[in-house]
């Protein structure tokens, strides 16, 4: 018995948009072709949020209310509300606030957090300290971004990676051992100059000059950021497993962050870990940014088992990167 108070994760939602954009798709828009999506990248198609007016807001509420449905409870039971994005619906207010009043959550606060695709191991962290703290008793923490609405789909470097979707997990306290038990979260603002998005914030606010220079899009230089994230998710893992005095073989699944799939595999090899135990739908989603982490857990549910430990790790803009450990409570 161990009376600490720890975030377990309790019930999980998700959400993907019906529209597909298969690679086949991508041979018509750019020069590009189906094998050299697969073997660079793992990727077949991904899903595309598709209709006037439907933003990041409108994948996190389905993903909420299922999850609220599983549990039984209300949304208006939610104490807080955290969203890791890099897609919100606006500048402000936050995406969080938007999904509450249109979820009914009365009761929460809320707020973005901006971790490009690790935004969902820092929502993460910080909705398990909110819980840990004693002050709230049920905290959603969400990872959600709607890509497409930042993709150059002329540019075939980027274009063919990314994806929409949303996933997200209900906290509650736990006094037995179960739920978020370690995690190591690490930036170095020096990746910047790799991947990000040259205008629309403070720095160069839009014009009709950014907006033809194609700057409200993402900039990656692919190569750069792979060989950084190579490295990244898998020392950041590996020094997980070490500080908690475990190997491979006491790990059930590795929930890898879904950038390329050389990256995750990379990834296992060096946590020691078989491909078996490793969650993997990059083929049918792409890169979802804070999405593809909650959305393997929400599509691996059922597979899971009380007590299983689980490591969740991803690499992404900033550059942000980290590994957290989750001893699973349901
Ligand atoms: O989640 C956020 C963090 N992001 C990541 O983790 C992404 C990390 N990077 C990657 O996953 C890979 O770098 C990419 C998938 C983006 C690119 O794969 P790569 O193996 O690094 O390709 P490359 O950029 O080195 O390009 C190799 C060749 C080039 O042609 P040349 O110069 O060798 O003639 C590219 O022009 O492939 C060409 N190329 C393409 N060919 C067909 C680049 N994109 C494409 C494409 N289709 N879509």
């Amino acid at each position: 018995m161990n009376n600490k108070i720890k975030a377990a994760i309790t019930s999980v939602g998700g959400y993907v948009p019906p529209d597909k954009l298969t690679n086949f798709d991508l041979e018509k828009m750019v020069d590009t072709n189906d094998e050299w999506i697969r073997t660079r990248t793992g990727i077949e198609e991904r899903r595309i949020l598709k209709g006037e007016g439907l933003a990041t807001s409108d994948m996190v509420v389905p993903a909420v209310l299922e999850l609220c449905r599983k549990r039984g409870i209300d949304p208006l039971e939610i104490d807080c509300l955290i969203v890791g994005t890099v897609t919100p619906d606006m500048v402000f207010p936050a995406t969080a606030n938007i999904a509450c009043e249109k979820l009914g959550a009365k009761n929460a606060w809320g707020f973005d957090v901006s971790a490009a695709c690790s935004g969902f191991l820092y929502t993460l962290t910080l909705g398990a300290s909110l819980i840990e703290s004693g002050r709230y008793k049920k905290v959603v923490v969400c990872g959600a971004d709607k890509m497409s609405a930042i993709v150059d789909y002329s540019d075939r470097s980027t274009c063919i990676i990314f994806g929409d979707g949303a996933g997200a997990v209900l906290l509650e306290p736990d006094t037995e051992g179960y739920g978020v038990l370690d995690s190591i979260l690490k930036s170095d603002g020096s990746g910047c100059q790799f991947l990000h998005m040259k205008a629309g914030g403070s720095k160069k606010p839009a014009t009709i000059e950014t907006v033809m220079a194609k700057e409200h899009y993402i900039y990656q230089e692919g190569q750069a950021v792979f060989k950084f994230a190579v490295k990244g998710m898998a020392d950041v893992s590996a020094e997980l497993l070490e500080r908690n005095k475990l190997t491979g073989d006491d790990i059930a699944w590795l929930v890898p962050h879904q950038a390329n799939k050389r990256i995750i595999d990379a990834t296992a090899h060096r946590m020691g870990l078989s491909p078996e135990k490793v969650m993997l739908n990059i083929q049918r989603y792409g890169n979802t940014t804070a999405g593809t982490i909650p959305l393997c857990l929400w599509e691996w549910e059922k597979q899971l088992k009380k007590g299983d430990k689980i490591v969740l790790a991803a690499f992404g803009g900033g550059f942000t990167w980290g590994a957290t450990l989750v001893k699973w409570a349901y």
